[in-house]
């Protein structure tokens, strides 16, 4: 089968792409590298040991997205592109809007004209807002506090009536929870633009010297030391719970809405703490003022992802910061310079 990547360079996508053709599929990228950089699929080549067809365009160019249909014949598709830094999209909301929904409906389209009918979507927990209790089910009430996270819940909704039109469609929308850690080689990782916006990126540019001091935001929240609580969960397991879609996918007679999260949370503080275990270096912080828009806590009741997808994530907290240390220590500048 092979499947098109779109966002495929990025974080998520490039540790994805390791795990689908490890598992048998052949994949094409589809990346403007808006937000990635070449170096990322050349060291996905090296460790699978064969070259990767990536075609450079936009997802809101039909014409782009044309050229790849014209070029493979495209089983599914995994739709990681998207804007996703929370603050630009307050700043810039229809950068936003026009990258994130209006690509999605524009690569929807020349999906269909393809008679390729099936996508599994990049969503996040933010659409659940402030939840009420926790842990999170799927079934929670929905909401959005920012442009990216409505443009997160639009493209739900689009690609739920796109079932409702016709029901050929095969949607799998899965809502991240928090991903972090890397690959465990040390050489494809989280290389954010400018000052990191989360929590582990900064904690990792603090502890290789890169930043002075961490800001905890906030300590006064109702949690077990009361600074945030998330669910942090290893990018690679998360990826793994993209190919488990992939493989059940066909199966799927209507839109299926599935949480990746590990169901445990941890605080700003526990996760300091066990980054110093990891790295052998010392975090220095300070508590700050509460963020913005932050909620006290949010991790994801992930029993569904097991029933439907036989997945679950695996790797613990030792092992996110064990392996986002290894990246951040062997590539200080991430992919910088390398293009
Ligand atoms: P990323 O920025 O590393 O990857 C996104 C990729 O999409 C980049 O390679 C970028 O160049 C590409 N891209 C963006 N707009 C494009 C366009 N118009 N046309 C073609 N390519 C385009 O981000 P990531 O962390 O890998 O996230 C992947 C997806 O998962 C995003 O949709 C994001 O919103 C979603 N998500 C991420 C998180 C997270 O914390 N990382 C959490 C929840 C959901
Ligand atoms: C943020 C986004 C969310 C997005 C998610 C994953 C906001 C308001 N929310 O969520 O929409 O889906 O990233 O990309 O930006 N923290 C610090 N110091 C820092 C950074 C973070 O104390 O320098 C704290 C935060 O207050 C929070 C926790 O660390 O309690 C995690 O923060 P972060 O990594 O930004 O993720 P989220 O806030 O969950």
């Amino acid at each position: 089968m092979k499947i098109l990547v779109t966002g495929g360079a990025g974080y998520i996508g490039s540790h994805t792409l390791i795990l689908l053709i490890e598992s048998g599929y052949e994949v094409v990228v589809f990346d403007n590298f808006c937000n990635a950089s070449k170096e990322s699929i050349k060291r996905v080549e090296k460790l699978v040991h064969q070259s990767i067809e990536v075609i450079e365009g936009d997802i809101r160019s039909r014409a782009n997205l044309q050229e790849v249909f014209d070029k493979h014949k495209i089983d599914a598709v995994i739709h990681f592109a998207g804007l996703k830094a929370v603050g630009e999209s307050v700043a810039q909301p229809l950068k936003y809007y026009d990258n994130n929904v209006n690509g999605t409906a524009v690569l929807c389209e020349v999906m269909a004209k393809n008679n390729c009918k099936t996508i599994i979507f990049s969503s996040s927990a933010t659409v659940y807002g402030d939840p009420a209790t926790t842990p999170i089910l799927e079934d929670f009430p929905l909401s959005a506090t920012n442009p990216y996270g409505r443009s997160k819940l639009m493209v739900e909704e689009i690609l739920r009536d796109l079932y409702v039109s016709d029901n050929e469609w095969r949607v799998v929308l899965l809502r991240y929870f928090n991903p972090v850690g890397a690959h465990e080689s040390g050489t494809i990782g989280e290389d954010p633009n400018g000052i990191p916006n989360n929590l582990m990126p900064f904690i990792a540019q603090t502890a290789v010297g890169k930043r002075e001091i961490l800001s905890v935001f906030g300590d006064d929240y109702e949690t077990i030391d009361g600074t945030g609580v998330r669910d942090y969960i290893h990018v690679v397991d998360l990826a793994q719970g993209h190919v488990n879609a992939l493989d059940r996918v066909v199966n799927f007679k209507e839109p299926m809405t599935i949480n990746l999260g590990t169901g445990q949370g941890y605080s700003v503080l526990e996760m300091i703490q066990s980054f110093e275990k990891a790295s052998g270096k010392k975090v220095p912080y300070q508590i700050a003022p509460r963020r913005a828009g932050d909620i006290a806590t949010c991790f994801a009741d992930p029993t569904y992802a097991k029933e439907v997808l036989g997945w679950e994530a695996k790797k613990g907290i030792d092992e996110m910061c064990a392996d986002s240390w290894r990246w951040q220590s062997n590539n200080p500048n991430g992919y910088r310079g390398l293009i």
